[in-house]
């Protein structure tokens, strides 16, 4: 059976960009694969963030995991910094990272923009990426095509550690593949940018059916659509996009004529879209409502998840500090 690793980090709020993009996908490939999924709470911290709420983030995410689906029973699901050993192979892998790949990265130059002061951990934010992967020496990493980019980098610096230190010694690191969706990617209500909490545009994977009608009322639609008679092209609407995520396929069908021939305006789409959205989402949010209320089950089930990474994770080390000719007594 195949290894799967992925992490999202704890923004808060899961968002139906993150539900249709991702985790879904999740909650099918547990059934399929030997998987771990993590909440990556030392990557959020390579940016400026808030210290009094990173914890509630952290667990909220974790809450919204298991709403989902995410079942402890099939699935490793645990936090980032509960296992140590993501830190320590992160320094370990510095040690073979090219610095100019690590500058190349589109990702950092976008971030590094933003920012007067670059810290260090921004600039490694994909070798603690290749460490989580190659930590479980997982082969498939689902992810969004923006990472494909540290993808390529984690396969780099596999082939690197394994050239420098396998040695034949019957250890190496696989080479990790990423697992593309094939879902379109979600756009933000403005239907500009990608969906995301820091851009406030977003539908909560949580929220309320008042709060989701309130939010698509006013959402992008193609905006060759100015009057009511307008006929529209569902393909390069995101509402039509977010039907694709929610609504069966006889509906999407029926969306997409009556936006061709002008036979429903924008609002009666939504209306609909709405209802299939919260038919979807509302016993999600209940479930997140009831797991909410008992904050100390969630914990154990994180710290069930972490002893189980971290025995796969002792492991590894062991084996990885030997190659590298580390002395022997760390485990004591
Ligand atoms: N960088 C990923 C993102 O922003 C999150 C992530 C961290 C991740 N570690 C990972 C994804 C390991 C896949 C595998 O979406």
């Amino acid at each position: 059976m195949a290894r799967v690793f992925s992490g999202i980090q704890p923004s808060g709020e899961l968002h139906i960009g993150n539900y249709l993009g991702a985790v879904r996908n999740w909650v099918t490939l547990q059934h399929q694969h030997d998987c771990l999924f993590c909440v990556v709470d030392l990557h959020a911290i390579t940016q400026s963030y808030e210290v009094s709420s990173l914890a509630q983030r952290t667990i909220e995410m974790a809450i919204g995991l298991f709403a989902v689906g995410l079942d402890p029973q099939r699935a490793i699901v645990f936090v980032q910094s509960h296992v140590p050993e993501h830190s320590e192979l992160n320094w370990l892998l510095n040690t073979v990272t090219p610095l100019g790949e690590l500058e190349r990265q589109t990702q950092f130059k976008d971030k590094a923009q933003r920012q007067e002061s670059i810290p260090a951990g921004l600039l490694n934010y994909p070798v603690l990426q290749a460490a989580d992967v190659l930590l479980y020496r997982a082969t498939l990493v689902p992810v969004g095509e923006d990472q494909l980019q540290h993808l390529e980098l984690m396969r780099e610096i596999a082939r690197r550690w394994n050239a420098r230190f396998a040695n034949g010694g019957g250890f190496t690191f696989p080479e990790p593949q990423a697992l593309l969706s094939t879902a379109k990617r979600v756009l933000g209500l403005d239907g500009q940018v990608k969906m995301s909490k820091s851009l406030g545009n977003t539908i909560g994977l949580f929220d309320t059916p008042e709060t989701i009608w309130e939010k698509l009322k006013p959402a992008a639609t193609d905006p060759a659509r100015v009057t009511r008679k307008d006929p529209g092209n569902p393909d390069i609407c995101n509402i039509f996009t977010i039907h694709q995520g929610f609504s069966p396929a006889p509906t999407q069908q029926l969306v997409a004529h009556n936006c061709r021939t002008a036979g429903w305006g924008c609002l009666d789409c939504k209306r609909v879209l709405a209802d299939n959205m919260i038919a979807t989402l509302t016993p999600l949010r209940e479930r997140a409502q009831q797991l909410r209320a008992e904050p100390g089950k969630v914990s154990d089930t994180l710290r069930a998840g972490a002893a189980k990474a971290r025995a796969l994770a002792r492991t590894t080390m062991v084996r990885v500090r030997r190659c590298m000719g580390l002395l022997e007594g760390a485990e004591a």
